[in-house]
């Protein structure tokens, strides 16, 4: 019989999508404890999940015997310190994104977990959706032919309210702005979609809020498939939009998913000619489907737990997330074109920040 996984979420704001995601999932998870200084907002989500309440993360909560995951869900500049703290104390790790702020970090981490013998599963939700997976079906099959082009917007609407957080719009807390900390998400997904990047230029700038971190930016990226990507990120829109298209030989596909869930369905998919919907719709047919967003992340995270096999999100996408951020900070700071994969002697490799 399957094991049934004890979790212990640390941090109650998104922790709460986290609770909804494992309740669904309540004959592979329990979880068995929810952590955050703020007793009482962990106190609301506990009862919600059934769960044990703790104030700090801390090691009382570390030696806690009922524990085999620690999720964490505490503000980004946390990540570092806690994940190395959670796997070295003996547990298997779930963390948000993202993960930390630069390559080398993510690199010691990747490390530590080696050498715990535990598993880190960073966070990206956003790409179990199976809108996504039909675009990744046609790409990976070859039916969608070529890739040309894909655009990528993030446009959201965040104000004062939001910043009022005080570890939000700071670099040393936030780590970055909505590069960071919203389109990371699109960006996460298109990289999925179309695989390595070969080269990012970009422009960043504080326009929408008195902050430090941007909240505008863009960024042209040159993909090792000869694509070229154009990612649009702002936090000033009136409406909020998250959309992603993809211009190929055969096809173009199209995002309507909901703004945070945006691999999910709706996605449209237009053929070059119109006698080319019967293949397209037989090609569409044959892509997989299956749970979505932090359900669909963390029921493969059940099965790869029990099979010792791979885990639905690496330490290896995050990787490459993080490097893609640091190619757009680095680009945007000095003008150049930044050239990938990035080597440990290249001066982004610590960070941007
Ligand atoms: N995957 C997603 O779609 C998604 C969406 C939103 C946020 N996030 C990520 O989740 C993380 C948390 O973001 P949030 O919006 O929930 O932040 P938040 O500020 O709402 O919640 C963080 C919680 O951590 C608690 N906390 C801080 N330090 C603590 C400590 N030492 N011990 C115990 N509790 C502590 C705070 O009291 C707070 O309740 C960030 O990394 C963010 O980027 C991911």
């Amino acid at each position: 019989m399957a094991r049934r996984y004890r979790v212990g979420i640390v941090g109650a704001g998104i922790g709460a999508r986290h609770v909804e995601g494992f309740l669904a999932l309540q004959e592979k998870f329990a979880i068995a404890v929810v952590a955050d200084r703020d007793r009482d907002r962990a106190a609301r989500l506990a009862a919600e999940a059934g769960a044990a309440v703790h104030g700090e993360f801390d090691d009382a909560l570390l030696a806690r015997d009922d524990l085999d995951i620690i999720d964490i869900c505490l503000p980004p500049f946390l990540h570092f310190d806690a994940v190395a703290r959670a796997l070295r104390a003996g547990r298997h790790v779930i963390c948000e994104k993202p993960l930390v702020g630069s390559l080398a970090e993510a690199d010691a981490l990747e490390a530590i977990a080696r050498e715990s013998g535990r598993t880190l599963m960073p966070v990206f939700q956003a790409r179990f959706g199976n809108g996504l997976a039909k675009a990744r079906h046609l790409i990976d099959s070859g039916a969608a032919g070529r890739v040309y082009l894909a655009t990528c917007e993030t446009h959201w609407n965040r104000g004062a309210d939001y910043y009022a957080v005080p570890w939000r719009g700071k670099f040393a807390s936030e780590l970055g702005g909505a590069f960071t900390g919203h389109a990371i998400h699109i960006h996460e997904m298109l990289t999925t979609l179309l695989g390595p990047v070969r080269s990012v230029s970009a422009a960043t700038a504080v326009r929408v809020n008195p902050i430090e971190t941007e909240d505008c930016g863009g960024a042209v990226l040159e993909m090792a498939n000869g694509a070229i990507a154009v990612l649009s990120v702002t936090l000033g829109s009136a409406d909020q939009v998250s959309r992603m298209r993809v211009m190929c030989e055969n096809v173009t596909m199209i995002s309507g998913g909901p703004v945070y869930a945006c691999a999910r369905e709706p996605w449209e998919f237009v053929p070059k000619a119109p006698k080319d919907q019967g293949w397209l719709d037989a090609a569409l047919a044959q892509a997989p489907a299956g749970p979505e967003q932090f359900v669909g992340q963390f029921a493969l995270y059940h099965a790869a737990l029990e099979s010792g096999g791979g885990l639905p999100v690496t330490v290896a996408d995050a990787r490459r997330a993080i490097e893609l951020l640091s190619a757009i900070y680095h680009a945007a700071r000095t003008g150049e074109r930044v050239a990938l994969p990035l080597a440990k002697d290249h001066p982004a490799y610590r960070g941007w920040r």
